[in-house]
């Protein structure tokens, strides 16, 4: 058994408590892991509104990196001592195990168990996983930028790559340039698509844009975005529209922002109550596909190494997402710097 201090939401919109919490040590198949560093993460902060329910109280954080403290019995993948990337959607049938990993009953209060966000749990020193949810990675590649690929670079990356597979000379639209939408730019940019217009609300946002490839920035506060898409792509509408924000009005603006045959890639999560609406005669006349992209459709054994390589040869921009690190303690500030827009990603760091 071991203590960690976490970071639990016990209340829809109450503010989070940081204690620490007893964590059982890892059964057949589970591996316990020692936190490098955890990723602030928009679904983290839908979690805390309330749009993406959760099980409460819950152990918030997904964008995990770390260490490999203990393994359980039967575990083959990773043994102690090796660094991992967590992936919060395990493979290979391993669903029994993915299973387990949501109802496992890791974090305790008191005696109480306390759920874990997405089956990880990474606002916290210690967690444990399905073996299946750790990805090894080289001991060099410094986990608060190896946790990243964890969530917002792989959703962002892979959304354009794997989801979309967008061609070189394709056109893109990315509305939202937050800790996900960057990656979709700089996927944009690595599938050598052109131009690449970004659309955000925030002038600070839009800047972090342009360091990441962004060819063209449009702010809907000021202008229509889907006039001003149209206007960049010879008023054909873009080939590929990305909306990385979670807000049904603006997936409707991304459907109408790509050209005839196009597609609206929808990586955002809408709340759990929301319906999105696009135009249906547009669906068979113009058509117009609108498809959904969990995790950038990744293959995680296959893409985290991938990623880590691109890094390595400067193609892939990790650093310079993060704009703050923060210490578990700090974690209510964290999300009050998302909220405000004021960050790419924040990290907290253990
Ligand atoms: N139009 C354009 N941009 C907007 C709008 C809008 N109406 N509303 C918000 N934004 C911008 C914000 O200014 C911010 O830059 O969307 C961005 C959202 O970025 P983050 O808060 O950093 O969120 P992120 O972690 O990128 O997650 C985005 O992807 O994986 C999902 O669950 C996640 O739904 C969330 C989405
Ligand atoms: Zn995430």
């Amino acid at each position: 058994m071991a203590s960690a201090q976490a970071a639990v939401l016990n209340a829809v919109r109450e503010p989070l408590s940081v204690e620490p919490l007893a964590v059982r040590d890892p059964r057949d198949g589970e591996v316990l892991v020692r936190l490098g560093a955890s990723g602030v993460c928009h679904s983290d902060l839908h979690a805390i509104t309330g749009d993406l329910p959760m099980p409460l109280p819950c152990v918030l954080g997904h964008e995990g990196a770390g260490v490999v403290e203990k393994v359980g019995a039967g575990v083959q993948r990773v043994k102690p001592k090796d660094h991992v990337v967590l992936n919060w959607v395990p493979f290979c049938g391993s669903c029994w195990y993915y299973v387990k990993a949501m109802t496992a009953e890791v974090f305790h209060r008191n005696g109480t168990s306390i759920s874990q966000f997405a089956g990880i749990g990474s606002m916290a020193e210690f967690t444990v996983v399905a073996e299946n949810a750790c990805i090894p990675i080289d001991a060099d590649v410094p986990l608060d930028r190896a946790c990243l690929i964890g969530c917002g670079v792989m959703t962002g990356v892979g959304a354009v790559i794997n989801t979309a597979r967008v061609q070189p000379g394709q056109s893109v639209a990315v509305f939202g340039a937050g800790g996900v939408g960057l990656n979709v730019i700089q996927g944009a940019v690595l599938a050598g698509a052109n131009p690449i217009i970004a659309i955000d609300l925030n002038e600070r946002k839009l800047g972090f844009a342009k360091q990441f490839g962004a060819t063209h920035t449009v702010n809907a506060g000021s202008t229509d975005p889907v006039s001003a898409v149209l206007d960049l792509t010879g008023m054909r509408g873009a080939d590929y529209a990305f909306e990385v924000i979670g807000r049904p009005e603006v997936v409707t603006q991304a459907f109408m922002a790509i050209r005839r045959g196009g597609k609206a890639v929808v990586v955002g999560v809408p709340p759990a109550t929301a319906m999105v609406s696009v135009p249906g005669m547009l669906l068979p006349l113009a058509e117009k596909s609108l498809v959904g992209s969990l995790y950038g459709s990744a293959n995680m054994a296959r893409d985290v190494p991938r990623l880590i390589d691109l890094y390595r040869a400067g193609k892939l921009k990790l650093d310079e997402l993060i704009t703050r690190r923060y210490k578990i303690a700090q974690v209510s500030e964290a999300f009050t710097a998302m909220e405000k827009g004021e960050v790419a990603r924040g990290v907290i760091t253990f």
